[in-house]
């Protein structure tokens, strides 16, 4: 490529960047952080534009780092409070059985009973007993039989969302919603030790 086109590929590259930076640090300024990643419930990787942007974004507010401080909680307290919002969703991704996470885990502790996956496709139907949240998080990624391999939870989120919550869908792991469900089921989680692999309680 010529020289003289590529350098002003570069020059445009950088104007875009430079724009983006700016629109969103206006917004920020509004009180109302855009986000310049993926959409809610896309599964697209963070790219390096919209990475450099955030940072950009970041790096003006930390002309007061309090705000940016205070920005972050609120962020996540936002996130946390979603994710239980979820967990109390009997609509979760679509489903219609009238079940939520809350029905089996309630407040991430267990019914005490057993979840019944239905005999289908030549298998015999088993009854599973419900197990406690409230450690769940801290063990794993573990192997989980259905998957055939070590897991992370929120794929185990989704396991449950589709066979015993009968939701039509999986979360897309990246999306917003699966980070908003996994962090409220890690914070079932909080003080107590990590044992990555350790079998139910
Ligand atoms: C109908 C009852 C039922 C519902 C509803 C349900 N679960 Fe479960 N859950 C189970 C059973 C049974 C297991 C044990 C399965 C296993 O370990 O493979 C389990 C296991 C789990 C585990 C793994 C625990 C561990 O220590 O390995 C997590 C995490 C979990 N559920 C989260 C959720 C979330 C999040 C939802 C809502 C999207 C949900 N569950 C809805 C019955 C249910």
């Amino acid at each position: 490529m010529n020289r003289r086109i590529a350098r002003n590929l570069t020059l445009m590259g950088l104007t875009i960047l430079f724009a983006g930076g700016c629109m969103a640090h206006k917004a920020a300024m509004k009180g109302e952080m855009a986000k310049a990643g993926p959409p809610a419930e896309a599964d697209a990787p963070l790219t390096m534009d919209v990475a450099l942007a955030n940072i950009d974004m970041g790096m003006k507010m930390m002309g007061d780092m309090e705000a940016m401080m205070k920005h972050v909680m609120m962020k996540q307290q936002e996130t946390l409070a979603l994710g239980e919002e979820l967990y109390n969703d009997p609509a979760l991704a679509g489903a219609t059985r009238g079940l939520s996470c809350n029905s089996c885990h309630p407040s991430g502790g267990t019914t005490g009973g057993e979840a019944e996956i239905p005999a289908m496709m030549g298998y015999p139907g088993w009854k599973i007993p419900i197990p406690s949240l409230t450690n769940a998080a801290a063990t794993f990624p573990k192997f989980k039989v259905p998957n055939a391999s070590v897991i992370s939870l929120a794929q185990m989120n989704n396991n449950c969302l589709r066979m015993f919550v009968g939701g039509q869908y999986r979360l897309p792991l990246n999306g917003d919603k699966s980070h908003a469900l996994n962090m409220y089921v890690h914070s079932l989680s909080e003080g107590n030790e990590v044992a990555p692999g350790k079998m139910g309680m």
